[in-house]
């Protein structure tokens, strides 16, 4: 697993959960020591809840090894990428996947709103580069959007499906779209909420409240952004806008200024909601 934020950490625990040896790589030592630190939280949440008991969570971690070497990619036979969705990091990112990471390898991608295609092609084997998209919190969240491009093995694609399976999760296949599923359709929400909290007559609790009590959402469009992260929200509209045009997502100007502002959401401390 290379990139250690929030939805790095949480697919790394699946992983491990499920069994699997798992190597946790980031770009430094304070990266790392965030990322373990992400693992472990989750990990005694679940002991406190009754979900694990103290030996199994022993027996997670002890699967799970962290560092910043990607000279460790030579033993892979999965490796999903979870840095910052900037395309010129997830290309040196891929860069050295390829250098590293043995022939018959899956190399999979968990971004959001990149193109999977441009970053297949940017290595030397496009034919097994594919999306392995989860959703936030990815412990929890049992769906996971499987993605090809005109670049993939069938066959990639078809072991992909069969290991997510494995691990206890609901994959779906889907193409190379901006969005690609769920994405596509729920930005668009998102975005909507901003624009009509940005308006003045509606506080944020009361707009959360309207779509988890009235509408029988989980949680609230607001608190949802700042659960994904305002950087993530911001990057699908931008990549959705780009290919279609259609002004739903013009991203809201609030949800930009938070972005220019730092103000991320739960990952910050700060989004629409302050959590310090
Ligand atoms: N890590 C691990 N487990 C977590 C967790 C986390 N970050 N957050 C919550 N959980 C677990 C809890 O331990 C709890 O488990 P049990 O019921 O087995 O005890 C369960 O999830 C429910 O949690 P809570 O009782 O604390 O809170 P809740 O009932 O309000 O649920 C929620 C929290 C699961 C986040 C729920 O509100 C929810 O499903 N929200 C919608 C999330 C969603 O839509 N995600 C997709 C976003 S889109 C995306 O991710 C794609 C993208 O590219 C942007």
């Amino acid at each position: 697993m290379i990139g250690l934020g929030t939805m790095g950490a949480g697919i790394v625990e699946v992983l491990a959960k499920a069994g699997h040896r798992v190597f946790g790589i980031d770009y430094d030592d304070r990266a790392v020591a965030g990322g373990r630190e992400r693992l472990e939280t989750s990990l005694d949440r679940a002991v406190q809840k009754g979900k694990l008991n103290p030996d199994e969570r022993q027996a997670v971690v002890s699967r799970v090894s962290f560092g910043t070497d990607k000279a460790v990619l030579t033993g892979a036979s999965v490796i999903i990428e979870a840095v910052s969705e900037k395309p010129e990091l997830k290309q040196a990112v891929f860069a050295e996947i390829d250098a590293h990471a043995p022939a018959d390898a899956i190399l999979a991608t968990n971004t959001s709103s990149l193109s999977i295609t441009s970053i297949a092609a940017g290595t030397t084997r496009p034919d097994r580069v594919i999306g392995i998209h989860f959703f936030n919190p990815a412990p929890v969240q049992p769906l996971v959007e499987v993605i090809d491009t005109v670049l993939t093995d069938p066959a990639v694609i078809d072991r992909a499906m069969s290991f997510l399976q494995e691990l206890g999760k609901r994959p779906i296949r889907c193409g190379d779209r901006a969005g690609f599923i769920v994405n596509s359709l729920l930005v668009g929400y998102l975005n909507a909420a901003v624009r009509t909290y940005a308006d003045g007559r509606i506080s944020r609790e009361q707009l959360d409240a309207a779509m988890v009590e009235e509408a029988g959402y989980p949680m609230g469009p607001l608190a949802l952004l700042d659960m994904i992260g305002i950087d993530v929200g911001h990057a699908v509209l931008v990549r959705m806008y780009d290919e279609t045009k259609d002004r739903r997502h013009a991203p809201a100007p609030l949800l930009t200024q938070l972005l220019e502002a730092g103000l991320l959401g739960r990952k910050t401390g700060r989004g629409f909601y302050d959590y310090r």
